[in-house]
């Protein structure tokens, strides 16, 4: 045996002869017997891997978005989201129910108003497509918690998630009217801070009232957990949790949501508030004042290019709930390439969402929920 051993190891062309093979020498070798470690024992079978699995996902991990629009009969598919609609409250009951009978615990809502305007008034009438949603949503299936996203932009006609500095009274009619001044050292178009947190505090509270069981503050205004907090607590409202958008980047991942929901902007961008991708140390910093200002869930947004984020923001902050927002892009992505036969759908997007589980996220809000639901079941 030594032998043989040593003509293997002068052997340079690297083969194992056949007599050895036959023989089952071949476990033998010196250096193969020091191999106590095999981590493919524990893969021998399916029983063993799921023993072993150190991440798994269940419907309770997912969040549900619906857009939803004023008018009757409408389900309309978006196209760059297959499977994802905008729905009028008279098919809002139907879908509520058959995404509660998938246990999937919560849904995040983003409504379409009927008229934009500077400052977005539908966003905080008690009659706007939000509240209205609210209502029908609780009313149908009350144990369904219902999450709220807290922006201007898709109620805004200039679709920027704040009040615009702008050279004239920005609005002149309305509730509102003339509140906001210009700022003349701030340049003209800039999406003004404080301004914007009045109008985003109004909205919270809006949605509490209509029956909101949390709100969700997206826009990345400085101080917006703050103002949501003392807004809602002034009014009876100390009950209601905020999972606020804490650290969003300003994400070419948008695209399809932007279609869906109506809200991009008509001019420039939003890189003066949404965080830059080369960041990191700078997402700790908005976890840090968000947890502060008394947020109750941070989020990391986008998901998958950012799992480094998610991972940071886990260990810096264990104690706190933490959700990311596989969005838009990263759904429709997965999408294109299982319809044109590239990739095996479920598969994917199982893999996908257990990825961000993987990182450090307790909640993903995803398009991808009801399938997925379905396909862990
Ligand atoms: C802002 C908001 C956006 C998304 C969620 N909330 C759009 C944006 O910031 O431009 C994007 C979600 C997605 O892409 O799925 N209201």
């Amino acid at each position: 045996m030594l032998s043989i051993a040593s003509d293997r190891l002068m052997d340079t062309s690297s083969f194992i002869p056949a007599r050895i093979l036959a023989t089952g020498e071949a476990g033998r070798w010196a250096h193969l017997s020091s191999l106590k470690r095999r981590p493919r024992r524990l893969r021998l079978n399916p029983a063993l891997r799921r023993m072993v699995r150190e991440t798994t996902l269940a419907p309770d991990d997912f969040i549900y978005p619906l857009f939803v629009t004023h008018g009757q009969h409408i389900q309309n598919e978006i196209g760059s989201m297959p499977g994802v609609y905008q729905w009028s409250i008279d098919r809002l009951a139907q879908e509520a129910e058959s995404i509660a009978k998938l246990a999937v615990p919560a849904v995040i809502l983003f409504g379409l108003p009927a008229q934009k305007d500077p400052i977005g008034l539908e966003n905080f009438a008690a009659d706007g497509i939000v509240q209205q949603a609210i209502r029908a949503i609780k009313h149908a299936v009350p144990e369904l918690i219902v999450i709220t996203d807290v922006c201007l932009c898709e109620y805004t006609d200039h679709g920027h998630c704040g009040i615009l500095n702008a050279p004239l009274p920005l609005s002149t009619t309305g509730e509102g009217a003339g509140e906001w001044g210009q700022h003349p050292h701030l340049p003209e178009g800039y999406v003004l801070n404080d301004e914007t947190l009045d109008v985003l505090a109004k909205v919270a509270l809006s949605h509490a009232e209509a029956g909101a069981d949390i709100v969700a503050p997206s826009g990345m205004i400085d101080g917006m957990v703050a103002a949501i907090r003392s807004g809602l607590d002034e009014n009876g409202f100390d009950h209601i949790p905020i999972m606020s958008y804490s650290t969003k980047y300003a994400s070419g991942f948008y695209g399809p949501f932007r279609e869906a929901a109506q809200g991009a902007p008509q001019f420039g961008d939003r890189q003066t508030h949404q965080m830059d991708p080369a960041n990191a140390r700078e997402a700790l910093r908005e976890a840090e004042l968000d947890v502060a200002e008394g947020a109750d869930f941070l989020m990391v947004k986008p998901a998958l290019s950012y799992l480094d984020i998610i991972r940071q923001t886990r260990e810096q902050y264990p104690q706190m709930p933490l959700a990311a927002y596989n969005v838009s892009g990263e759904y429709a992505m997965v999408k294109a390439a299982a319809r044109n036969g590239w990739i095996d759908e479920e598969r994917v997007t199982l893999e996908v969402l257990t990825s961000i589980k993987r990182a450090g996220a307790d909640l993903i809000i995803t398009y991808h929920a009801k399938d997925a639901a379905q396909w862990i079941k």
